[in-house]
């Protein structure tokens, strides 16, 4: 839909004002109105580095969710201020691993005896918290796009991988690109005692995974896959690995939102692609893509937006930028320095992969 003339004008005169002070970074899952200001657009991965490599700029506005702003605190140096235009925009999945109840795991796996062997490798898509636990207990943060080169890495340090918020993204990346078995793998439920495992499980178990996942990415099925290739004869599936397991297994290709856009940059014009995955990425690429003659849809005949990522609109960043531009820092995210510096530990452990 097109933006707003006057907001938009609005817009290039705060960020003009600011000049190289400010740096607007945007995921790809963003509006394409909120896109349009963005100075790099990336995924979770190359955003976390963007905004480390930008140490000129005073302000770092993060067009994205909660957990990425932290990150990019995180990442920063203490007089760079991150800002989200949108401070209700959180990550549900991000949501369901609390420190508490992490805290209670880590409590559970020493009373089974495994703890000693147990690496944490936790998403990006996790509180400031969460990824101080790991950097604390010796493990990594991964993201979409290394999260096998992560799984390698935790395997070299120990026998078992506690993984955490996406139950989704650990299973897939451990049967899928690592060669393990669906039994390899159990799920820790927080809400159960001791997250509803023996500690004959625990012991027998490669890959504990906690029970959290996308709700977005939740919605593809194994029938949106079927239906899809029903419609679209010599179609090609490509989904986030944030799906179910089933959807991934009958999927063609697999990858994080960077990854997708390369792909279809890479595809021959005639191709056919069905994408599962946040649905103002789908649309932009399907009319960036359009005239090349590569016909892409949405892998389900349902909307989906990421509710929380959509927060951040036009209205929003205006008034942050408006606000920056005239000398009031609005909703700055910023972790406190103990947090920080076991969080920090666990990203550059991340950014140190091979
Ligand atoms: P990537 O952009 O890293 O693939 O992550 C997708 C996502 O869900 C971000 O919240
Ligand atoms: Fe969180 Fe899913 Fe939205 Fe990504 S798409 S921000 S994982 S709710």
């Amino acid at each position: 839909s097109p933006s707003d003339p006057d907001l938009v004008a609005r817009a290039r005169a705060a960020k003009e004002k600011l000049g190289d002070k400010v740096f607007v970074l945007g995921h790809h899952y963003q509006r394409d109105e909120v896109i349009q200001f963005a100075d790099v657009t990336g995924d979770s991965f190359k955003l976390a580095r963007d905004a480390a490599a930008r140490p000129e700029a005073e302000y770092i506005v993060f067009c994205g969710v909660h957990f990425m702003a932290e990150s990019a605190d995180i990442l920063t140096s203490d007089d760079q201020k991150v800002v989200l235009p949108d401070l209700a925009a959180g990550c549900s999945m991000a949501d369901m691993a609390t420190a508490e109840q992490v805290a209670e795991c880590w409590d559970v796996l020493t009373e089974a005896g495994v703890a000693g062997q147990v690496v944490p490798v936790s998403y990006m898509n996790s509180s400031a918290d969460i990824k101080a636990f790991t950097g604390k207990h010796g493990g990594t943060i991964c993201t979409s796009s290394n999260a096998k080169r992560a799984l390698d890495w935790a395997f070299e340090q120990g026998e078992k991988v506690l993984f955490l918020p996406d139950q989704h993204l650990g299973r897939n990346t451990a049967v899928r690109d690592m060669g393990m078995s669906l039994d390899d793998c159990v799920v820790y439920n927080p809400h159960k005692p001791n997250g509803g495992l023996t500690a004959d499980e625990l012991r027998a178990a490669k890959m504990i995974l906690w029970r959290g996942h996308c709700s977005v990415h939740g919605r593809f099925s194994l029938d949106s896959v079927n239906d899809v290739r029903a419609r679209i004869p010599g179609v090609n599936v490509l989904v986030h690995p944030e799906c179910r397991h089933e959807v991934v297994a009958a999927a063609d290709h697999v990858g994080s939102t960077e990854y997708i856009i390369k792909a279809l940059e890479a595809a021959p014009a005639g191709s056919k692609w069905a994408i599962g995955t946040e649905l103002n990425l789908v649309r932009r690429l399907a009319n960036r893509f359009a005239p090349e003659g590569k016909e892409v849809v949405f892998l389900d005949r349902t909307v989906c937006f990421c509710s929380t990522m959509n927060r951040i609109d036009l209205p929003h960043l205006v008034w942050a930028l408006e606000s920056l531009a005239e000398g009031n820092l609005v909703n700055r995210i910023e972790v406190d320095k103990e947090t920080e510096a076991f969080a920090k530990l666990a990203l550059e452990r991340m950014l140190a992969l091979p």
